[in-house]
């Protein structure tokens, strides 16, 4: 198999194709219900070193493996812990990530020497059906350039993987438009990385839950993240992007205010506005990418706006919202998407 093939083939469904491509130690990326997936085969080392230089990403960002069945689990893990089992029987398949220890067949290369692998099994079905058609876990981070935001269609994960992949497996825009949920069960259960699958729908589960302290902060001086993909800059549009907080009044006057200043210095500003606040922007240029009382629908079309306005302003006002239920994911990535810029 050629690594960075130069052709691109797009198929509705290459299922039967992509899991051969899998199985032979090539990059193949996939849809699934929360962004597209760069995937190549878990159990290969060699495969799985070909994901970080597709991605350009740095080594000690660990992997998701990728299953399509539960009694996966205790293949890649040394055991399954009762509250994983839980959190499998209530949420999979579907956008939930749980890391635990390894067991000795998952490569280094995975954890990035790490004693845990975080593991998820989709909701997607065709990207269950690539899994089964390979016959191994698959490991598969984001199908973007490390850095910016993830890909939520085939057209975006072009822009950024055109000619360095064996294969795109189009299977149109993405559910939930942000990544999965990951939760660690090593020690008292802690949210890494918010997701769908909400604090307080993991909680009427497993009882607490925490919140890793760098999922709404830039990580202090000196302090080690529990995720290592939290150290990272993220999500980056190429545009600035700067995050207005308060009641729904006050960031509508904030964005207003910087709007007419950044105006007036020449730059190109875009208002990411929502459904309830778009009148107060009046003749200001912006686009509705969602509904305030419906954060579902903020996050779903958050990483999508980015990359396809990011490119025709040189600034993007966007709005805060309150940090509970799947305003946590939102804001998660909304901040580290504006390099923690707030008025
Ligand atoms: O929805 C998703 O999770 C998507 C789709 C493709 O499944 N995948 C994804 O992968 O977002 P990636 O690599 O972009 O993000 C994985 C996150 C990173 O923040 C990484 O640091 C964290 O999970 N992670 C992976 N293994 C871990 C481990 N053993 N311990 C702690 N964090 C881990
Ligand atoms: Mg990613």
């Amino acid at each position: 198999m050629t690594q960075y093939a130069n052709a691109v083939t797009q198929y509705e469904n290459g299922t039967a194709l992509g899991g051969r491509i899998i199985r032979e130690g090539g990059l193949v990326v996939f849809p699934t219900e929360t962004v597209y997936g760069l995937g190549a085969n878990g159990l290969d080392s060699e495969a799985v070193l070909g994901i970080f230089r597709a991605k350009g990403r740095p080594a000690d960002n660990p992997l998701i493996l990728h299953i399509a069945k539960k009694s996966e689990l205790k293949r890649l893990w040394s055991h399954v812990p009762d509250k994983a089992q839980t959190l499998a029987d209530a949420f999979w398949p579907g956008p939930l990530t749980m890391v635990f220890k390894r067991s000795s067949i998952v490569p280094d290369e995975v954890t990035a020497g790490l004693d845990t692998v975080a593991v998820r099994l989709p909701g997607n079905k065709t990207a269950r059906a690539l899994i089964k058609e390979a016959g191994v876990p698959i490991a598969a981070p984001s199908a973007n350039l490390s850095g910016k935001p993830s890909p939520t269609t085939a057209e975006h994960v072009r822009q950024d993987m055109d000619g360095r992949v064996e294969l795109i497996i189009d299977g149109g825009p993405c559910r939930y438009g942000l990544e999965s949920t990951v939760v660690s069960l090593v020690g008292k259960p802690a949210i890494l990385r918010p997701g769908a699958v909400t604090k307080e729908m993991l909680e009427a589960v497993i009882g607490p839950v925490e919140v890793a302290h760098a999922v709404l902060s830039p990580l202090r001086e000196g302090e080690t993240a529990a995720s290592p993909g939290m150290k990272y800059r993220h999500y980056a549009p190429d545009a600035e992007v700067v995050v207005a907080e308060g009641s729904e009044r006050e960031i509508a006057a904030k964005i207003c205010r910087e709007y007419d200043i950044r105006e007036s210095m020449g730059q190109t500003p875009l208002i990411f506005a929502t459904e309830q606040t778009q009148p107060f922007y009046r003749n200001r240029r912006c686009v509705i990418i969602g509904d305030r009382s419906e954060p579902a629908t903020l996050c779903a079309s958050l990483f999508y706006s980015l990359r396809e306005y990011g490119s025709r302003a040189d600034v993007i006002l966007a709005e805060a919202l309150p940090n509970d239920d799947m305003g946590l994911a939102y804001m998660n990535r909304l901040l580290r998407s504006a390099g923690f810029n707030i008025i």
